[in-house]
């Protein structure tokens, strides 16, 4: 049973499927731009969506606003030197701030970042620096059918063969995520950090860590992996993140926090560390804000502080990962296909089994997005072929959780009305992009679309 109590509630009305029609189409098929308030259930991401504790709230309201050493920031440093490991920060207004600190400073013209897959933002940040982002997942990441432990694992091997083809010096960094958000959220092994970090050194890149979802990969650490079974979700944490020069943070994940992020350093005593930390806040100061802040306020560092001490209690990550598995056993006895194994953060569901009858180039995985909204407004994004264009994705959907925030009700909901799409799978048709502006590897977040025959969906039985 779940040992949250709420004394804080969100009122909710929900529109009608006519309205729902309407509100689909006036946003172009794209769920970025549909309104929170016509949305039942809203599954589009756990980033910065979650319910704080009143210990968080507490917190907050004694944030420390100085624009210089406020004392939230130091009680940030204290958190992330704690749970993490890492005394040296530099604060960003969340992960792409981060991104942007962190690979504008050691990515060039013409490099190249293997990483087990890069997020959406990491990939157009490491783009942006001038770098080609390669994803280098292992065998089964792709397949929904696969089985294993840690199917977010870096290919070392494939990294390796990338830094042979390129030149090694054309490899400013390995970077691992964790756990691996773009491949269905399936964590990463301690062993496998352990061999990026001797390929790391072999050919003298650095080893950064993408750790959003640390807390969440831990848990799967210290029930997969021999030998941390017993160990405290805090030590796995730090052994985990222990390998890496640099971490790159969204509180909004494993913070427990609404907005926020950094960067963090290894203090291992070296110059090329030490400059680097000296390059990152000369970066955050004109990018993000003073080292101190970099873009939040004290009150949302000083609830960050608290989030991720919380992040790595072993109640909270029980209760938060068996949500997810309880989510995908209904999604399951109700026919819907999904990726298994369950990671951490969400349930992916597996578009090209759902809707066989759209072709790729339809895109199965945003009209299934559409049908989920209009059968049981429930919110979720695509990361398939809309929202990673050239390159070779399975369709997925993702169904991520906010943390701490549905209870059942809603999970049988969101269950319930996917079945009842992929029952009606064969009346549903393919949409078009209309509309693409921007960079490519952003589109999902912005593009129109269109329904190819006209409409997407025979109107549903209600
Ligand atoms: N890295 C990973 C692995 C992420 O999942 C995200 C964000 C970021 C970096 C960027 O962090 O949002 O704080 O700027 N993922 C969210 C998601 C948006 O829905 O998965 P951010």
């Amino acid at each position: 049973m779940t040992m949250y109590e709420s004394r804080m509630v969100d009122r909710r009305s929900v529109p009608d499927q006519g309205e729902r029609e309407r509100i689909l189409a006036e946003a172009g098929y794209n769920l970025f731009a549909v309104p929170a308030d016509a949305v039942a259930v809203d599954l589009l991401t756990d980033s910065g969506t979650g319910t704080m504790s009143s210990e968080q709230w507490g917190a907050l309201l004694q944030g420390d606003e100085a624009y210089a050493g406020s004392s939230s920031f130091a009680d940030l440093e204290s958190a992330v030197s704690a749970v993490m490991g890492f005394d040296r920060i530099v604060p960003a207004h969340q992960g792409r701030g981060a991104e942007h600190v962190l690979y504008g400073a050691i990515v060039d013209d013409g490099d190249v970042v293997p990483n087990n897959t890069h997020f959406d933002t990491t990939r157009a940040h490491v783009e942006a620096a001038g770098g080609d982002p390669v994803d280098c997942p292992v065998e089964g990441a792709r397949d929904p059918d696969a089985e294993g432990d840690f199917l977010g694992n870096l290919d070392v091997d494939a990294a390796r063969a990338v830094a042979a083809e390129h030149g090694e010096d054309q490899v400013p960094a390995i970077v691992v995520t964790v756990t691996n958000n773009a491949a269905a959220g399936q964590p990463v092994s301690i062993e496998n950090v352990r061999r990026a970090r001797t390929l790391a050194d072999e050919i003298d890149a650095r080893l950064v860590i993408d750790a959003c979802r640390f807390a969440e990969n831990s848990f799967f650490v210290k029930e997969r992996e021999p030998g941390w079974g017993d160990a405290s979700i805090q030590e796995i944490a730090r052994e985990l993140l222990g390998y890496a020069d640099a971490l790159v943070m969204s509180g909004k994940k494993d913070g427990l926090a609404n907005v926020g992020g950094f960067v963090a350093v290894a203090d291992d005593g070296t110059e090329a560390a030490d400059a680097l930390f000296d390059e990152l806040k000369q970066r955050a100061i004109l990018y993000e804000g003073f080292p101190t802040y970099g873009g939040m306020a004290g009150r949302d560092m000083a609830a960050m502080a608290v989030g991720l001490r919380e992040a790595v209690e072993l109640p909270y990550l029980e209760d938060r990962i068996g949500q997810v598995r309880e989510l995908a056993d209904l999604l399951e006895a109700a026919g819907v296909p999904i990726y298994r194994p369950v990671g951490g953060h969400a349930v992916y569901l597996d578009a090209a089994s759902a809707l066989p009858d759209v072709p790729a180039h339809q895109f199965p995985g945003q009209t299934l997005v559409c049908a989920g909204y209009l059968e049981g407004a429930v919110r979720t994004v695509e990361l398939g072929s809309f929202a990673f264009p050239d390159t070779d994705r399975p369709e997925l959907v993702r169904l991520a959780l906010p943390r701490r925030t549905y209870h059942r009700e809603h999970l049988e909901l969101v269950a319930d009305t996917f079945g009842q799409v992929v029952d009606r799978a064969a009346s549903l048709g393919g949409l078009e992009i209309v509309d693409e502006p921007g960079r490519a590897s952003l589109r999902h977040f912005s593009a129109r679309l269109a329904p190819v025959d006209g409409e997407l969906v025979a109107p549903a039985a209600e």
